[in-house]
This record gives C-alpha cells, sequence and structure tokens, in this order.
C-alpha cells in the first residue's frame, strides 16, 4: 500500500487528558472538522465508559460522513456490544478490541494468565466479528510485552477476524529502532491479510519518531491525535506525523496520506478551544511561532529566498499571518462573513452573542484579527452549548492601598445573581464574587495569561484549569482587560463543571487503556 492511514484519536486517547471533557456537541464539531481533514478513521470514544461517551460515538457515527468511524472497546461482551450499538449506524464502522499482553498489565492489572489473555482475544474478536467487518485488535502495552507472546496473541486476534493488528507503545518507553524492529516482527511473523498501526504515546518526547520508525518498517496506519493531545504526555501529533511523510517524501518512499494539510492549523486550533489546552507557541507545524522568524539574518534570508530558512510554506498547513479583518464599523453580516472563513459555523443565540462580545471588543480595540475573532468564540460561545451563567456586569477595584474587591452580577437562566468578593488581588477578588454568586467553589490549580496579538491593546487571553465538587474542568476567557479575561475563563469552568455535576450519569470506572 503506497498510502498511510490517519487513525485519529483526538476524541477517544486525547480526551482521556486531564482536564478535557468535551460534551456530544464539541465532540460533534471536533469530528466534522476532521472529516473535512480527511482523516481515515475517527475513534470516537469508548462506549462502555458512560452514558456520555456513548451517546456521543452515536451522534457522530450517525451524522459524519466520510471516515470510518471507530468505538473502543475491552474483550468483554458487554463492552462489545456496547461499542457496536454506538458504531452501527456509521456508513462505515469498526470495533477498537483491546487487552494488554505485557506481564505487569496481565498480572497486575487485569489478573489473567497467558492462557485467559488468549482465550478473551479469540472470543471477543469473534463476538466484534458477528457484528462488523472491519475490526482492529491492540494488544495493550505491546511495546514493553514479551514479543513472541504478543505476536501469538496477534495471530489469535486475525485468526478470529481482526483486519487491523496494531501496536501500542502504551508508556513511550520505545525509541525508534526498536519499535521499528518490533513493527517488522509483527509483520514477519504474523500470518493473514491485516495492516499494521502503530500507537505511540510521547513520555520520552518520541512518539512521533517511533511512528515514523514504525512506517518505515512496514505499518501502514497511523494512530494520532491532533496537538499531540493523550493520555500523560499525549500521543503522537497527528500534524506531525502528517508533515513529517509529506515534507521527506524523499525519505518515505512517497508514501501519502489523505490529509488536507491547509486544514491542519484551523483544526488545532479548533481543538485547543474546545478543550482548553493551549497550543505551545513553538510548537512544531501548528504553534504560533512555527512559521516566525526573528534573527535578522533569517528575515534577510526568507525574504531574498523562503527556501533559505522554510522547509514548508506556512500556507500549505494553513498558517497565514492573522490579518486586520474587522473593525467597529463593520455589520453583522461582515462579522458572520468572517467567522464562516475561520470554519466558525455559528448560528442563532450563539451567533448573536459572539457578535454582541465582538462589537464590545470594537469599543476597545481598533483593528480586530482574525485571531482575535477566533479567541471570542474561543470563549465557549460558538459551542452550540446552553451556559447557565453569564455576566451581565462585573465591576472590580483595586490599587497600591485598597484592599482588591470585585462585584459581579450574572443572570442565572432568566434570573439574576449577585456576588461580592475580595481578595489578595484583583482576579483573586473577581473569583471570589464569582464563586459567591455561583456557590461552586474550588480550587484554581492552572492559571496561564497570554496576549492573542501584539500591542497593548492586544486581548489577554487566561486560559485555566478549576477543581470544584470532585470535577475538574477547564475555561478560557478573553478581553483586553486581563482581570474581566480572568473572570470569564473562571466563569467558562464553573459553567462545565455545573453541567458536568448535574448529568446524571456516573461514569463507570473502566480498568484500562
Ligand atoms: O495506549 C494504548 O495502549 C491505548 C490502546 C487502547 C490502543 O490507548
Ligand atoms: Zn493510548
Amino acid at each position: 500500500m503506497d498510502r498511510v492511514l490517519i487513525f485519529d484519536t483526538t476524541l477517544r486517547d486525547g480526551e482521556q487528558s486531564p482536564g478535557i471533557a468535551l460534551d456530544v456537541g464539541e465532540k460533534l464539531e471536533i469530528a466534522d472538522q476532521l472529516a473535512r481533514l480527511g482523516v481515515d478513521i475517527i475513534e470516537a470514544g469508548f462506549p462502555i465508559a458512560s452514558d456520555g461517551d456513548f451517546e456521543a460515538v452515536e451522534a457522530i457515527a450517525q451524522s459524519v460522513k466520510g471516515p470510518i468511524i471507530a468505538g473502543l472497546s475491552r474483550t468483554g461482551f458487554k463492552d462489545i456490544d456496547r461499542a457496536w450499538e454506538a458504531v452501527r449506524h456509521a456508513e462505515r464502522n469498526r470495533i477498537h478490541v483491546f487487552i494488554a499482553t505485557s506481564e505487569i498489565h496481565m498480572r497486575k492489572k487485569l489478573r489473567m494468565t497467558h492462557d485467559q489473555v488468549k482465550a478473551e482475544v479469540a472470543a471477543g474478536v469473534a463476538r466484534a466479528k458477528s457484528y462488523t467487518a472491519d475490526i482492529e485488535y491492540s494488544p495493550e502495552d505491546a511495546f514493553r510485552s514479551d514479543a513472541e507472546f504478543m505476536v501469538e496473541v496477534c495471530q489469535i486476534a486475525v485468526d478470529n477476524g481482526a483486519t487491523t493488528l496494531n501496536i501500542p507503545d502504551t508508556v513511550g518507553f520505545g525509541v525508534p529502532e526498536d519499535f521499528g524492529k518490533l513493527i517488522a516482527y509483527v509483520i514477519d511473523t504474523v500470518k493473514g491479510e491485516y495492516v499494521v498501526s502503530t500507537h505511540c504515546h510521547n513520555d520520552l518526547g518520541l512518539a512521533v519518531a517511533n511512528s515514523l520508525a514504525g512506517v518505515s518498517n512496514g505499518a501502514r496506519q497511523v494512530e494520532c491525535a491532533i496537538n499531540g493531545l493523550g493520555e500523560r504526555a499525549g500521543n503522537a501529533a497527528l500534524e506531525e506525523v502528517v508533515m513529517a511523510l509529506r515534507t521527506r517524501a524523499d525519505y518515505f518512499n512517497g508514501l501519502e496520506t489523505n490529509i488536507k494539510t491547509e486544514e491542519l492549523s484551523l483544526t488545532s486550533r479548533m481543538v485547543s478551544r474546545l478543550t482548553g489546552y493551549p497550543v505551545q507557541f513553538n510548537k512544531a507545524i501548528v504553534g504560533r511561532n512555527a512559521f516566525a522568524h526573528e534573527a535578522g539574518i533569517h528575515q534577510h534570508g526568507v525574504l531574498e529566498d523562503p527556501e533559505t530558512y522554510e522547509i514548508m510554506d506556512a500556507g500549505s498547513v494553513g498558517q497565514e499571518a492573522a490579518q486586520i479583518v474587522l473593525g467597529k464599523h463593520s455589520g453583522r453580516h461582515a462579522f458572520s462573513d468572517s467567522m464562516e472563513k475561520l470554519g466558525l459555523h455559528l448560528q442563532g443565540d450563539a451567533l448573536n452573542q459572539a457578535f454582541v462580545r465582538f462589537k464590545e471588543l470594537a469599543d476597545r480595540k481598533v483593528q480586530i484579527t482574525e485571531a482575535d475573532l477566533e479567541a471570542i468564540v474561543a470563549e465557549e460561545l460558538g459551542t452550540g452549548v446552553v451556559h447557565r451563567f453569564s455576566i451581565a456586569s462585573f465591576e472590580f477595584r483595586g490599587g497600591t492601598s485598597a484592599t482588591p474587591s470585585a462585584d459581579v452580577v450574572l443572570t442565572d437562566g432568566g434570573t439574576k445573581v449577585e456576588g461580592h468578593g475580595e481578595g489578595n488581588g484583583m482576579i483573586d477578588a473577581a473569583i471570589a464574587a464569582i464563586a459567591e454568586a455561583t456557590g461552586v467553589r474550588g480550587t484554581v490549580n492552572e492559571f496561564h495569561v497570554s496576549s492573542v496579538t501584539s500591542g497593548g491593546d492586544a486581548l489577554g487571553d487566561v486560559v485555566l484549569q478549576l477543581d470544584a465538587d470532585g470535577v475538574r474542568a477547564s475555561g478560557r476567557g478573553v478581553s483586553t482587560d486581563v482581570v474581566e479575561a480572568s473572570a470569564r475563563a473562571y466563569l467558562a469552568a464553573v459553567n462545565k463543571i455545573v453541567r458536568l455535576r448535574d448529568r446524571t450519569e456516573v461514569r463507570e470506572r473502566v480498568v484500562g487503556p
């Protein structure tokens, strides 16, 4: 096969990143964009894990056209039946069955013998095959498994109907040469018709390198996630795998993917906005500095010929400089037009709310850029999610001698609720006021402030993580005033916590992955 299949697991492994809690609407928005990006397979979730996961996988299977929609499942029949229920409506569906094969996982986590694991795989894969032809099997923690035993189990999976063998480096322990050899060993040893896949975690920062070593040794599917999201240090970053294959086609013998690379930046920004996970400035491919040249000597070279310092064209990954798009006099039509061009499809109340925020911003900032517009939506305005609380008015006071204090009026559905707070600074006071008004008090354990563009009137962009009522949620807020941005971010996190807490579902604790 001269093509590498891209299996995106942003919505499954990516969603397992601490603090990410996407609801069905948010997952659908991402899945639609992944389809536009051209991924071959979307792993939409782990249907047995919770009712919310099931609903999301089912909704994606029902409405997203193009990619294969996969659901993850352990080997037990209850899991497999639930996974099938969730993916069955997809144009093309896949059940992804996994069970660990490493000594430590079998002994300590599964408490199963080698023979029991083999029996589980035979029965689980056969059950999945009774539902659909497209079955993937993953020997979890494959890299740390006894290789002979691991391929024996893979052979059982293929004999019972698995069409893809995915080889995970679950804990990111592999180095490229060894991981590549393991892939070659699987291909040489396991008989039958199947595609070999990689699934590499990034604990040593080697996930992309290991995945590519897998490809060089015959893997033709790579499991990866947008912005490298995933358990702990994450998974291989989709955008890096794809652009390495494309940019170094000479090295990878012209292997292609189906990805429309011009959609990469937009997809990255959308995932960042909905998950609340910022993209590091110098992140390869999609970081805001990935194509910026600082040193004079570099700038001079690039002006003479971009190839002096650029191995890729910024436009080929959808990274153009933020352009000035709108100002104070721009109307609703121009606003919604610009949003559409940015891939932000707002309608109804969400569009109205975003337009009001845009007008407020235009009063404070002369030129509104694409980056500003995205930041406005980043505050969850466009996600189609109904927020319980929103800000009606907000006052705060501070100075070198006064005790910082804040007063906030929020709308809670139709009613107004008020809160007053004092703190060791104005942000602290604002948070205390919102906590009083909403009744949600928690601990802010992550707090990042950055600016969306440059200049004294730039928007401040605050991302924080809040722990409250046993739930962790992220929130994002933007404003030309960082105190207000912080208050907005805090309120966004509170809204998420209320939403999650109020869901009747209790997320079932599942073993692995
Ligand atoms: O990391 C892992 O092993 C996994 C499997 C479920 C594929 O996520
Ligand atoms: Zn994983």
